[in-house]
């Protein structure tokens, strides 16, 4: 993967992450198997992290461990959240206060940080090419 596709893959997560959670909120409402969204959005973002994780990596970006920790985090989170709606626990608002969470603070502000990164060097590169 390179800079350009981690920047579409990152536009194209967001996109995704928005679909899935108005389909999520849907489907808690109407109480129908909504465990297997949670599910399929858990096992989405353990390949989105884990191709961020190896970009991080290969480019030796600065918070590498600070982002993957963060990540780790966030599939915690998720993995808890999935069983809270399955025994009834976690409840709409819960639901949704971790979206956005999400969305503004990993997706909008970590991810988009290391978009940037990125980037740079990309550029940085095309130059010395
Ligand atoms: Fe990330």
């Amino acid at each position: 993967m390179n800079t350009k596709s981690v920047t579409k893959s990152l536009i194209s997560s967001m996109s995704i992450f928005l679909i899935l959670q108005i389909k999520l909120l849907i489907q808690i409402m109407m109480r129908k198997k909504t465990h297997l969204n949670v599910l399929a959005l858990y096992h989405y973002f353990r390949e989105h992290f884990k191709d961020e994780e190896t970009l991080m990596k290969q480019y030796h970006y600065p918070d590498y461990a600070e982002h993957v920790k963060n990540h780790e985090e966030l599939s915690k989170k998720l993995s808890e959240i999935n069983d809270g709606i399955v025994t009834g626990e976690t409840s709409l608002d819960e639901v949704a206060e971790f979206m956005q969470n999400w969305v503004h603070g990993h997706i909008l502000e970590e991810d988009l940080i290391l978009g940037k990164f990125l980037h740079r060097i990309k550029s940085e590169k095309t130059l010395t090419e």
